[in-house]
């Protein structure tokens, strides 16, 4: 497939882009900057819809001439181009090139017959990330249903961006997949960041405890692929991976006050309990304890119920 990929001179395009030319894709990358990556690139400003219609309609480089039967058309568009949070300029320049980047991205591809949108979105959309003070999730885990409210103008413009997406989707059926993407972790920064990170998972919070791996990115790639997939717009947030800490969950400890693992033993004590009561068996609290501590593997520490004795 020819596909149209924007911010591929970025954290996150650099690993897209690698993986799409892996699989036999060919890339060209729209961006304000050079990537530095082998493959054509369009140096253009995507908050000017001249720019982003005359570039998805130009030829991009000098291999494309020798056929001689005119500009290639792209088969999908890879749109990662933003401005990556709020604090980098001002609040309202960063709600206004993401919000006018992904119109005119989108409104080019429908334009000129393109079939196929992906973009990036993020998880900052569920307002926890840069929220003013500690702003707790509605639920956790979270997942695609929960309420995307956010304060800041970085997470707005993403919301703005998956309306925007629903919209065209509405009008015109071509498939738009929004990505609610997390955190991105490149390859070397689990040494540089991850020993702080399980030192004091609370600093965690901000991202729900929770990453993704720059590699995994690239599991939008089948819906970009398959030309039989036509189900609208779709969030994929599920390629996230959360961060452990000894095996202990983080996020239930951070917010519920309590480790996650304390009504998982509390279930099992009653069991345990109820289980010896059934066969005439009265248990001191004491002899509960000594029963779960027995049942542990004296490696991992998780209580095997198998080991239990009935
Ligand atoms: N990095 C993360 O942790 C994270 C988390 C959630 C969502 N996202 C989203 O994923 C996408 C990629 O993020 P990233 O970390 O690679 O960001 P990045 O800042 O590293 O890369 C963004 C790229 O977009 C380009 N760009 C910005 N404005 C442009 C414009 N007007 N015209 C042309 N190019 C422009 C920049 O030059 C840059 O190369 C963004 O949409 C971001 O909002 C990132």
């Amino acid at each position: 497939m020819r596909v149209f990929f924007t911010g591929g001179s970025g954290k996150a395009g650099k690993h897209a882009i690698t993986h799409l030319q892996a699989q036999g894709h060919t890339v060209v990358n729209a961006d304000l900057l050079p990537s530095g990556l082998p493959c054509s690139e369009l140096l253009i400003d995507l908050t000017d819809a001249g720019q982003v219609i005359g570039a998805m309609s130009q030829f991009s480089d000098f291999h494309e001439l020798e056929a001689g039967t005119g500009v290639p058309k792209f088969d999908a568009v890879v749109h990662f181009a933003a401005v990556p949070r709020v604090m980098i300029g001002t609040d309202g320049e960063c709600f206004r090139q993401n919000t006018l980047s992904t119109y005119n991205v989108i409104e080019a591809a429908v334009k000129l017959g393109i079939p196929k949108v992906i973009f990036a979105s993020s998880e900052t959309t569920y307002a926890v990330c840069f929220a003013d003070g500690e702003l707790k999730p509605d639920y956790v885990p979270i997942d695609e249903d929960h309420p995307t409210l956010p304060h800041d103008s970085y997470a707005m413009s993403k919301v703005c961006d998956e309306a925007t997406a629903r919209s065209f989707q509405a009008r015109t059926g071509i498939d738009i997949y929004g990505l609610r993407i997390n955190n991105v972790i490149e390859p070397h920064e689990y040494a540089e960041n991850f020993p702080a990170f399980l030192a004091d998972p609370a600093t965690r919070r901000r991202n729900i405890f929770a990453y993704i791996d720059a590699r995994d990115l690239a599991a939008f790639e089948p819906k970009m692929a398959n030309p039989t997939v036509r189900d609208g717009y779709d969030n994929m947030y599920g390629v996230t991976s959360m961060l452990y800490n000894d095996g202990k969950e983080p996020m239930i400890g951070h917010w519920l006050g309590t480790s996650f693992s304390a009504p998982i033993v509390s279930g099992i004590a009653a069991l345990v309990i109820s289980a010896n009561k059934a066969r005439g068996r009265r248990l001191t609290p004491a002899q509960v304890k000594k029963i779960l501590l027995k049942a542990q593997d004296p490696q991992t520490g998780i209580i095997k119920v198998t080991n239990i004795p009935f």
